[in-house]
């Protein structure tokens, strides 16, 4: 696997690569960002990846600093993935200037994780469309378990006519059901075991919704006085169409179940499609 920091060699790497497809990340790499790596590989000929934890996206008072950084463990996985070039580029590589030209989309942006995390998709978008322009891809992937990133993001690359499939992967769970993210490692072994009650608790509004529930609003209360009963303090649950994350108005509608809630210090998310 080839590592290049600086945009200019990483550009000179790809040339000639065939088809290419690329799979953007923050590091601290688990099951789930393989298994973008693995359907990456049945995508394209060459397959990038990228580690960059992007300060954009963070609020003041979030994880930036103690983001996990493990490099060194990053890349074994990448390599026995069979990535065939890694952009690790520091935060000058990336934002010589100060980065001044920013993607500002549409009101996505402001809903749900949006609105407890304001300008966090205002990040995510611009440093996604500046990887994207630096790798040029014809593939990308991104995770699903970032349900409303994912959505940005396709949108993003529709509208400005990027040229590029965006493929989203299913979320890999732990066998209890855990959605896999980086932020679990800040739980600690009890609220490890206690994580998994924000699966199920969308794993029953689902349930529900399939046997002919349709009281969305009771289904989202109900969620968050049970979450809060075990201690959590939740920032929404919410059943959203799936089509833009609009509130759901019919159980007839293709529906996703969404959840942000913080137990303890760390801040966790899920969602299931219904
Ligand atoms: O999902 C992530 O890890 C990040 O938001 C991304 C897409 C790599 C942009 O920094």
């Amino acid at each position: 696997m080839q590592i290049h920091s600086g945009i200019s060699s990483l550009r000179s790497a790809l040339k000639d690569r065939g088809r290419v497809a690329f799979a953007p990340t923050m590091g601290n790499l688990h099951e789930g960002h393989i298994s973008l790596m693995t359907q990456a590989k049945q995508q394209a000929d060459t397959v990038v990846a990228s580690i960059f934890v992007n300060r954009l996206q963070f609020g003041p008072n979030e994880d930036f600093d103690k983001y996990p950084r493990t490099f060194d463990a990053d890349c074994e996985k990448l390599q026995a993935a069979g990535v065939d070039v890694l952009f690790a580029p520091t935060e000058s590589d990336l934002y010589p200037e100060p980065q001044e030209y920013m993607v500002e989309p549409p009101a996505i942006q402001h809903m749900l994780d949006g609105e407890f995390r304001p300008g966090h998709f205002r990040g995510v978008a611009t440093v996604v469309l500046k990887l994207l322009n630096i790798v040029q891809p014809q593939v990308a992937l991104f995770g699903k378990k970032d349900y409303q990133q994912l959505m940005v993001l396709r949108n993003m690359v529709r509208q400005l006519a990027l040229p590029i499939d965006i493929i989203g992967g299913e979320t890999v769970r732990a066998e209890d059901g855990l959605a896999l993210s980086s932020r679990n490692g800040y739980l600690s072994a009890a609220e490890r075991q206690e994580a998994t009650r924000l699966f199920r608790v969308i794993s029953q509004i689902r349930e529900q919704i399939c046997h002919g529930a349709h009281n969305f609003p009771e289904l989202e209360q109900a969620a968050v006085a049970e979450l809060s009963g075990a201690g959590w303090k939740t920032d929404y649950v919410a059943v959203r169409q799936q089509s833009d994350l609009q509130p759901a108005t019919s159980a007839k509608q293709a529906l996703v179940v969404l959840a942000a809630s913080r137990l303890g210090s760390t801040r966790l998310i899920d969602n299931i499609e219904v």
